[in-house]
């Protein structure tokens, strides 16, 4: 049975209860789909008690971006997991989540400013101060976060590092459908066509590791970048190489454990992807 809390008041009471138990933490906004479930799945595996957010976060989103337009099929996200076997669904309200007078924000220096950081400015601002209340709402044992969204994933490890949080964060595989593309609920946006192009993303990635034998990370950048532009892509903000841990320029590519990472635009959808090296 999975019980559905809307008040700060019923999910205190149901975190009371489950006092002693390992409880594994699954945030979300919604429209959930396979990468969600996988999250789900794992959290399942390693926990007493599931628990699942889902909260448009409006402090995440500039004023420019699709916070409105947003998909929120809510009937349909409680039937998957009800169906999965989720044992809780944290749906808050944006009034219960920033009552009047809400003033205080939680900010991670440094990697915020990078990549992701450049292009949405106040965007991980959003994240950190809502995961860090989600964490307090929940306290939970263990959070998972898919590696989809990879910056978000270090970004709230090194918060909850710095800020001695008592919650283990788990890294999760991205999900990707046949062709490789990750599951994201931004998809719902792209037209069969713009779907064919994006396609091709995951497979430039896969690239990366093929290009720097021959050439060094910069012309491996540039070629990349030039490739992705041909498939398609309206814009491209970054496709780059970059240390796994810290998203900052690789000084040694032996040494260092790498990534590459990219973000593009197919009209007004706005798509990233990432993988290791
Ligand atoms: P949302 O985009 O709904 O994603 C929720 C979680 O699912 C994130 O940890 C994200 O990385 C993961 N996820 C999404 N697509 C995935 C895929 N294809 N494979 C694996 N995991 C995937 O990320 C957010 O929400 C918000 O920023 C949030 C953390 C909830 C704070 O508001």
């Amino acid at each position: 049975m999975l019980t559905v809390l809307k008040s700060l008041e019923t999910l205190w009471l149901w975190r009371e209860q489950q006092d002693g138990k390992d409880i594994g933490f699954v945030p979300t906004m919604g429209a959930l789909h396979e990468g969600h479930l996988s999250l789900i799945e794992k959290a399942k595996s390693e926990n007493d008690q599931v628990i699942v957010s889902i909260f448009v976060n409006p402090i995440q989103f500039a004023p420019n971006e699709d916070y409105d337009t947003y998909p929120r099929p809510l009937t349909k996200d409680r039937e998957k997991l009800e169906k999965i076997g989720v044992d809780a669904l944290w749906a808050p309200n944006a009034l219960e989540m920033y009552p009047e007078g809400f003033e205080t924000s939680v900010s991670v220096a440094g990697i915020t400013q990078l990549l992701e950081g450049a292009y949405r400015p106040h965007h991980f601002d959003g994240v950190t101060t809502v995961v860090n209340k989600l964490f307090n709402q929940i306290r939970p044992t263990r959070a998972y976060f898919g590696e989809k969204d990879y910056q978000q994933l270090q970004v709230i490890s090194k918060m909850v590092r710095d800020m001695n949080i008592n919650t283990k964060v788990i890294g999760c595989p991205i999900h990707r459908d046949k062709s490789g593309l990750a599951l994201s609920s931004r998809n719902a946006y792209l037209s069969p066509e713009q779907l064919d192009i994006a396609r091709r993303l995951n497979s430039v990635l896969k690239s990366a590791p093929d290009l720097m034998r021959t050439m060094d990370i910069a012309e491996a950048e540039t070629k990349m970048k030039n490739i992705l532009g041909q498939a398609g892509f309206d814009k491209i903000d970054y496709v780059v190489i970059r240390n796994a841990e810290t998203l900052k320029p690789v000084k040694n590519k032996r040494e260092e454990e790498m990534r590459v990472l990219a973000a593009v635009w197919l009209d007004k959808t706005r798509l990233i992807d990432n993988m290791g090296i």
